[in-house]
This record gives structure tokens, C-alpha cells and sequence, in this order.
């Protein structure tokens, strides 16, 4: 079966991952080089470790702040953007904390773990946006600790984000998985629900996942040449 063209379809959802932040020179979290094959996420990202020792998670969070903010957009976030502007119905469903869709221009988006660009009062639940490298103030102005406001292991996905990406889904026609290993729910769930509805779904990786019978069509390859050849004309 021949890849799907993305301008045959009327609706289109990217389902992103860390793998669409790959050629930014983002590390991914699994696989070769991976955060959690460095950090144990139990020491760094969860409540339980945010409680224990703030200023710990503080200088993991800091560290990736840095890493972000020292890289651009790649090829395959302005193909998405691109698709947007052509095609307003398209939507993006993100797993990434690093901003880097936005920053691309995707408006249409809903980043389901959170970002590292906002932060949220520990005692108040107050978000606001904060940009600084390293983080200006690791507190609240009442005193609480600030933490990133990222949907970390153990956390529930924020509802809103979820309805907003059940929303995205409706009437969906292409699911095109970018850079996801697939293993973390809910988010996981989503591609999913797209598939039931009868959306042709594409998976594009450059190797197999857990869930990568569950696509029609899966492409082997890095996001950005292959969401090139998705989008030519
Ligand atoms: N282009 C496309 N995919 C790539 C590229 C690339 N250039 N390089 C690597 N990949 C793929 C890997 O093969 C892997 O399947 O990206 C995927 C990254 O998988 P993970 O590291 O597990 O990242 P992700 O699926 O986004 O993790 C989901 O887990 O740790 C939590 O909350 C965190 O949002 C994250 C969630």
C-alpha cells in the first residue's frame, strides 16, 4: 500500500513524541541515549521526588530548560506548521514539554504532558508562563515552590487537555504518529481512538514500536524527511 498523501485528507492529527524533537538535537526518553536510561524518573520526575528534594528536580528541570531553549524548530515542526496553515482543520496532539511546535507556528495544539515553559505554584496551583534559563525564582511569591508545570509519572493528564484532544479527533481522517514510542497512557490511548473511528493512521519512526501493528501504514525513517515526502506535492 502506497503512503497516504496528507493534502487527500481533510482532517489531519500529528500524534507527537520526542522523536519529532530528535533532529532538534533533543534527547529522546527510550532508546539510545535516552533521559531515563540516565535519570531514573522516580529521583526526577514524579510528586514523590519533587516533595523529597525540590531543589533536585529543580536542577534536572533546569538542565533540560537550557537544552531547549539552545535549539530551534526542525524541518519536521515547520512541515507541520506548513500543513496547519494549509489545511486549518489539522490539529496536534503533543506528548513534548519542549515548546518547539509552537515556536514552529502550530496554533492548532494541545500539549498533553504540560510544558517546561510554564510553571505552576505547589501551594496555589497559579500557572504562569516563565521562560527565564535557569528559572529566575524556584519559588512562588507566597513562598511555595514553583514546579514545571509537566505532567509527570504518576500525575493525572490535565482534563481539559484531554477533552481538547478528544475534540481533535472527531472527524479525524489521517493519524500520523511522529516520534512516539507509544508506551505511555492515557496519551497512548489517543491514536487509538482514531483508529476505531476508521482514520487511515501512519506511524513514522525510524524503527519498530510496541505499537507498531496497530498502524496501516508505518514509515521508517526520521520525521523530518518523511513528513517531507508525506506533504510534496
Ligand atoms: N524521527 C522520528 N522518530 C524518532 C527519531 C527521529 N529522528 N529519533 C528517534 N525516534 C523515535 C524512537 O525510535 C522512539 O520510538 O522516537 C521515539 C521516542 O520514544 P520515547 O523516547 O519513548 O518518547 P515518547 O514516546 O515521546 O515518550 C512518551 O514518556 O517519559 C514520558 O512524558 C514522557 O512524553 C514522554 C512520554
Amino acid at each position: 500500500m502506497s503512503a497516504p498523501r496528507i493534502r487527500e485528507f481533510r482532517r489531519v492529527v500529528f500524534f507527537t513524541g520526542a522523536g519529532m524533537s530528535a533532529e532538534s538535537g533533543i534527547p529522546t526518553y527510550r532508546g539510545a541515549g535516552g533521559i531515563w536510561k540516565e535519570y531514573d524518573w522516580e529521583e526526577y520526575a514524579c510528586q514523590r521526588a519533587f516533595q523529597r528534594d525540590p531543589e533536585k528536580v529543580w536542577d534536572f528541570h533546569d538542565v533540560r530548560r537550557k537544552t531547549v531553549a539552545a535549539a530551534e524548530p526542525n524541518a519536521g515542526h515547520r512541515v507541520v506548521a506548513e500543513v496547519e496553515r494549509a489545511q486549518p482543520d489539522t490539529w496536534v496532539l503533543t506528548q513534548n514539554i519542549d515548546g518547539l511546535h509552537r515556536r514552529a507556528g502550530t496554533k492548532n495544539l494541545v500539549e498533553l504532558h504540560g510544558s517546561l515553559w510554564r510553571v505552576r505554584c505547589d501551594r496555589e496551583g497559579k500557572v504562569t508562563e516563565d521562560l527565564s534559563v535557569p528559572i529566575a525564582s524556584r519559588r512562588c511569591a507566597c513562598g511555595a515552590y514553583l514546579r514545571p508545570d509537566i505532567v509527570w509519572f504518576e500525575d493525572a493528564l490535565n482534563r481539559a487537555s484531554l477533552a481538547a484532544a478528544e475534540r481533535a479527533l472527531e472527524g479525524c481522517d489521517l493519524l500520523v504518529s511522529v516520534g512516539t514510542s507509544g508506551v505511555v497512557y492515557p496519551a497512548a490511548q489517543l491514536p487509538v481512538i482514531a483508529m476505531k473511528r476508521g482514520a487511515v493512521t501512519v506511524e513514522v519512526n525510524p524503527e519498530d514500536t510496541p505499537v507498531s501493528e496497530l498502524y496501516q501504514h508505518r514509515l521508517r525513517g526520521p520525521a523530518s524527511a518523511i513528513l517531507a515526502s508525506l506533504w510534496e506535492v
